[in-house]
């Protein structure tokens, strides 16, 4: 059996939802309290025994790469201040054995196209695609019970979520008959439609697993919905040829490109929070509720 052990982190994106914040810098880099969102996704890889992380980037994003990159000023001043807990922290964030490789998406023609220029590192291998945006609270994390998933069944898997039915033009849609607990057999699946075109209210968001072969149809696609070559499409044409699984993940989701997704992470996380929880909670009681 091949291991899943490259992700792919599509952070080429303009971030449109979140402007002005998203102007100069990249929405993977907005935190949640204290950790950018792109870490939180790196995170939930590793917590899925993958090693490899592929982020396809653009001329604006260069912090992400920053952000995964030994920073030799800070990290020895720290030491020279005898600041140690900051310098594992800051130290942590690029572990031992993990690979951080970086591709530059010239024009931002879609997901599809942005999980393809991944495909000269990734090869003939199943991997991982999370969309650092979609934040999952999971315990063990979205992507680990996904790479479970992947193990047992061996093919392509789809995390999703029910999603309000009057937001399906936001989401991949799929048509999908259960099969076992939390997990259904892909029938169909259609780029963000219109409620009354939705075949389910069952939406994708944000972590795939694809077998290699989706870079064939990927490379075959015509531009889909918004003129962008979709992701979706090709995994419509590949469910054709190969089995595709939809996995319910155990986990809340917070859709952070959106500022209300946002702002409930952060609340929640706050919550959480070993440094703040206690004080955060005691002013939320006192001045919001
Ligand atoms: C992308 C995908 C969509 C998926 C969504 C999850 O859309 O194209 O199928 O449901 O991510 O967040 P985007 O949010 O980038 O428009």
């Amino acid at each position: 059996m091949q291991r899943v052990r490259k992700a792919v982190f599509p952070v080429a994106g303009l971030g449109t939802r979140f402007l002005p914040a998203t102007k100069a810098s990249p929405k993977e880099m907005l935190p949640i309290v204290d950790k950018p969102l792109i870490q939180y996704a790196v995170e939930e890889a590793m917590e899925a025994g993958i090693t490899d992380m592929i982020f396809i980037s653009s001329r604006t994003k260069r912090t992400v790469e920053d952000h995964f990159d030994k920073a030799y000023e800070l990290e020895t001043e720290l030491a020279a201040r005898g600041k140690d807990r900051d310098l594992e922290l800051v130290q942590s964030i690029r572990p031992a054995g993990i690979n951080f490789i970086y591709i530059r998406q010239a024009e931002a023609l879609g997901l599809g196209h942005a999980v393809l220029c991944a495909q000269p590192v990734i090869g003939n291998e199943p991997f991982a695609v999370i969309l650092a945006d979609d934040l999952i609270d999971g315990s063990p994390a979205a992507m680990k019970q996904m790479v479970d998933q992947y193990e047992y069944y061996q093919c392509s898997v789809l995390g999703v979520q029910q999603v309000a039915p009057s937001e399906t033009a936001s989401y991949g849609i799929v048509d999908a008959s259960p099969m076992a607990d939390r997990v259904s057999r892909v029938n169909a699946i259609v780029e963000k439609p219109k409620p009354e075109d939705a075949p389910s209210n069952l939406g994708v968001v944000g972590r795939y697993i694809l077998t290699p072969r989706i870079f064939h149809h990927i490379q075959h696609l015509k531009p889909g919905a918004g003129g962008e070559l979709q992701l979706t499409d090709a995994i419509a044409a590949l469910l054709k040829e190969q089995q595709v699984l939809a996995y319910d993940f155990d986990g809340t989701r917070y859709d952070c490109g959106s500022k209300l997704g946002y702002l409930q992470a952060t609340v929640e996380y706050a919550l959480k929070h070993s440094e703040v929880s206690e004080d955060f909670a005691a002013y939320l009681k006192k001045h919001v509720c």
